[in-house]
């Protein structure tokens, strides 16, 4: 079975690359077979996995025909992954800000990476999608929830997290993407870029109430953080401590709270 997350909010710099990085590296290295797929035309998680794709290729249409674009507009199908740190990436590129006005004028292909990702998923080749989505309400947003089962909010502890977490939460439940996507639903976010404060211990406190708890807490590192995206490394793969476990501890809590987790002894798709 394949389990298609999206991760996303409407607010910039919380963390959403960084999350769908660290977490599809983690579940890699915890057996899982993981395609990820970059739904942001500003390429900072195909870029933080060294996959520029604009540095790459010259002509545009080189460099969007590696990304979802072809398959969502019905032109080609999915590109064949590259492999980065044990995860299948399907990358971004600047051209796929191209697809937001084509979805802006014909709204019907919205659907697209749905359609795109049943074929993915009827292949039996990934246990887990992870995308990422641009910080928008708009229809980018709305390709990347209706083409998953959970929508994981990255959240940092402070006001502007808990309110655009809380936005997301509520628009999923209570507005027309449930209604669209009947499976889809809200994981308990991931706290992230959390500082040793008071004020974040208090923000940690009422997000745990709000969710009924979280899949853990990733510690403000202004050390490692911008080192993984300058070297275009995981923070699993980068850091052999405290960064590392933080991130793998996620992973784990996601596989539990998703049932994915692997059963001893089961052979894979029983
Ligand atoms: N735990 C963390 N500690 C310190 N810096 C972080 C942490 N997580 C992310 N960052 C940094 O914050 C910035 C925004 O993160 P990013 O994942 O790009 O956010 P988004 O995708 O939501 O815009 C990046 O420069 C990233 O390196
Ligand atoms: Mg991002």
């Amino acid at each position: 079975m394949t389990l298609i997350t999206t991760v996303h909010s409407y607010a910039g710099g919380v963390a959403k690359s960084a999350t769908a990085r660290d977490l599809s590296a983690a579940l890699a290295l915890l057996g899982q077979r993981v395609l990820l797929i970059d739904a942001d035309h500003q390429a900072d998680l195909s870029v933080s996995l060294g996959a520029d794709m604009d540095e790459q290729y010259e002509r545009a249409e080189d460099s969007f025909a590696q990304t979802i674009g072809p398959a969502v507009l019905g032109t080609g199908p999915l590109p064949t992954p590259l492999s980065v740190f044990g995860v299948d990436l399907i990358p971004s590129s600047i051209t796929l800000y191209n697809l937001e006005k084509e979805l802006k004028a014909d709204i019907s292909m919205v659907v697209g990476l749905r359609y795109a990702l049943d074929e993915v998923r009827a292949s039996g080749t990934y246990d887990h999608v992870i995308i990422d989505t641009n910080p928008t309400l708009g229809d980018m947003a709305t390709l990347a929830l209706l083409a998953a089962d959970r929508v994981l909010l990255p959240m940092p502890p402070n006001r502007k997290g808990l309110r655009a977490g809380s936005f997301i939460r509520s628009r999923v439940e209570k507005g027309h993407y449930q209604r669209l996507n009947p499976g889809l639903q809200v994981l308990p976010p991931v706290v992230t870029q959390a500082p040793n404060t008071v004020l974040a211990r208090q923000y940690l406190a009422e997000i745990e109430e709000l969710f009924g708890g979280t899949l853990g807490v990733i510690k403000h590192r202004p050390g490692l953080y911008p080192a993984a995206m300058e070297r275009s490394i995981p923070v699993p793969h980068l850091n052999r401590g405290e960064g590392r476990a933080e991130v793998m501890a996620v992973a784990g809590r996601f596989l539990e709270v998703t049932g994915t987790a692997p059963v001893a002894g089961v052979p894979r798709g029983a």
